[in-house]
């Protein structure tokens, strides 16, 4: 597969490490990332500050269609912009955090979020995160990874995160929300989480980061040569 784009499709639960580890595992192979869970988020705080009823799917979309969503690298965190300005640490408040499935679940925000996921695939290697990008966004991306953890597990990485971050949500509330998520992101109508009959599943709750982009490294290793 030499000179040719590889693409990593990274999908999963809420809180499974999907982030952490797609980026260490880009910059360990010099690919691009991508988190697509970043630009439904990033719709979501634009429709609320814009006081758009979230459920209002034309105007949501007439609204995207106008708005610009980039990227750019960076360490621990990679910066999201929407319209120039920077929204990386606002997209992770917990207002934001449940109320970004309401958004994710409007086809019209999916069919425009997939396009650019789409072209953002095109200009380089790449490892992209989210909930479809195995089933929906790249299909035929060779590596196809999906990572799970147990509930428990997921909402002690997310308090952690949090504290970190000065964030102070009682564990047994996150792990209400995460499940909360997980039912909304796998029953709506519209791209649901499912693994992609070609993926391949790997469990993290007993494992360390280091030891899952092991894992991801073999995996990858094996598929592209
Ligand atoms: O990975 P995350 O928690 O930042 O994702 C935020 C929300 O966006 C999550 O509820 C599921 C949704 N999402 C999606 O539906 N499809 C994607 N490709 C990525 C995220």
């Amino acid at each position: 597969m030499e000179n040719q784009k590889i693409q990593v499709a990274l999908d999963g639960p809420a809180s499974a490490g999907k982030s952490t580890v797609a980026k260490l595992v880009a910059k360990k192979f010099g690919y691009i990332y991508c988190d697509t869970g970043a630009m439904y988020r990033a719709v979501t705080l634009k429709a609320i500050q814009s006081q758009i009823e979230l459920t209002d799917e034309s105007a949501v979309v007439a609204m995207l269609k106008q708005t610009q969503i980039s990227f750019q690298p960076g360490d621990p965190v990679q910066h999201v912009f929407i319209d120039g300005n920077e929204i990386t640490e606002a997209i992770r408040q917990p207002k934001i955090t449940n109320s970004v499935s309401t958004i994710a679940s409007l086809g019209g925000v999916r069919a425009e979020l997939v396009n650019r996921q789409r072209d953002i695939a095109k200009q380089s290697s790449i490892v992209m995160d989210g909930r479809d990008i195995g089933t929906a966004v790249l299909p035929n991306a060779p590596v196809k990874i999906f990572l799970i953890a147990s509930v428990s597990e997921r909402a002690e990485r997310r308090y952690k995160e949090n504290m970190g971050k000065g964030i102070e949500t009682p564990l047994e509330q996150l792990k209400k929300e995460i499940e909360i998520r997980d039912h909304k992101d796998s029953t709506r109508k519209v791209s649901p989480l499912t693994k992609a009959s070609d993926a391949i599943e790997v469990d993290t709750t007993s494992m360390s980061v280091e030891q899952v982009v092991d894992e991801i490294t073999k995996i990858i290793n094996e598929k592209i040569k």
